[in-house]
């Protein structure tokens, strides 16, 4: 795949977790970034005062085609979503307002002002509580939370755009994200393991083990983590290969390790990181819980070209030195 020409990519959601990550991955490819974000969950510093910045909500149809329009943009890469799988069950509107309205006004802009490559953040979640050992792209989608059914509407918003209007989409399916690239680009969110059993930590409190009666070798679940500096160069190989595939194509790969891990091991991992035993707590089951969700990553490889190079013990060292750096408020 010959090399993409340096080009400037509509980043959406860039203030956030994530999105932060993926600024950098996109301008260490050599891209100009312009973000788009609503600064609803997001935090301005994270972008660089190199970056041209919108404030503006995704599913304004009207404020993307504008933006869109005013930037010579090679492509877009769709990061602002609600992600909140608890939230999504108790504020299921909010998330098919945020989440699929957003990606329907965003395609909409893209069609009208003619911008044809799209990025698209898809989450593992899209495949609800699969049985199998390893999940492939071809595995059957079946979300059981709100938060699930619209990322996996939101790539059927891309695809059939793909398909009537030329659009060329690359979705990447996020497994369990953890870590952080520097220590001001920390996860200060307070919806998963990593980030909630650091806040535990800095609190003085055990931390808590959703279950340990799962079918599992140690019985907690077992999940597919990848440090989000390895997902934001995804992002880079993804924005290349949308650029570079057909019109009219749509491809989904799986973002992870393709190795699982327990929370127990997560936990032996932030003992090591904090220099003490933390002294984890079991307690009952979270509802919605798959035991296990572990993706392959041989289309990705092949695909883009791209391994998550990180270990676990990377992320949890790289989350602990950021929270010590920037505790979240
Ligand atoms: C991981 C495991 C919990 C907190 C995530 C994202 C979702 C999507 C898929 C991107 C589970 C257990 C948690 C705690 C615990 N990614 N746990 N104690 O549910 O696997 O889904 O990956 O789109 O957005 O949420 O992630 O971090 O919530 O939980 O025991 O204090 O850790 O039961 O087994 P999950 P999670």
């Amino acid at each position: 795949m010959p090399p993409l020409q340096p080009g400037t990519w509509l980043l959406t959601g860039g203030a956030g977790y994530i999105g932060a990550h993926v600024i950098r991955s996109l301008q260490g490819a050599g891209h100009e970034v312009v973000v788009v974000d609503d600064l609803s969950t997001g935090v301005r510093r994270k972008i660089p005062a190199d970056v041209a910045f919108v404030r503006a909500d995704v599913s304004d149809r009207v404020a993307m085609t504008r933006v869109l329009a005013s930037h010579a943009v090679t492509g877009v890469v769709h990061l602002a979503a609600k992600k909140a799988v608890g939230e999504s069950v108790e504020h299921p509107l909010d998330y098919y307002r945020h989440n699929v309205d957003g990606a329907v006004a965003l395609a909409e802009a893209m069609v009208d002002v003619g911008v044809r490559n799209v990025v698209y953040s898809s989450s593992a979640a899209v495949y609800g509580d699969i049985d199998v050992d390893l999940v492939t792209e071809q595995s059957a989608t079946v979300p059981v939370s709100p938060y699930g059914q619209t990322k996996l509407i939101g790539e059927w918003v891309f695809q059939d755009a793909a398909v009537a209007h030329g659009l060329s989409c690359v979705a990447l399916r996020y497994f369990n994200v953890a870590g952080a690239g520097g220590d001001d680009l920390g996860d200060t969110g307070a919806f998963n393991l990593v980030p909630l059993a650091l806040r535990a930590v800095a609190q003085g409190v055990r931390p808590q083990v959703f279950g340990a009666d799962y079918p599992t070798p140690d019985g907690t679940c077992v999940r597919d983590y990848i440090h989000v500096a390895d997902l934001a160069e995804a992002h880079a190989a993804a924005a290349e290969a949308a650029a570079s595939a057909p019109s009219g194509g749509f491809v989904a790969y799986n973002i992870g390790r393709g190795v699982g891990a327990s929370v127990l091991e997560v936990m032996a991992q932030v003992s090591r990181a904090v220099g003490r035993d933390i002294d984890a707590e079991v307690v009952g089951r979270r509802p919605g819980d798959p035991a296990r969700i572990v993706g392959s990553v041989a289309a990705a490889r092949d695909g883009l070209g791209w391994i998550g190079e990180r270990d676990l013990g990377d992320m949890v060292t790289s989350a602990w030195s950021a929270w010590q750096a920037y505790p979240p408020t």
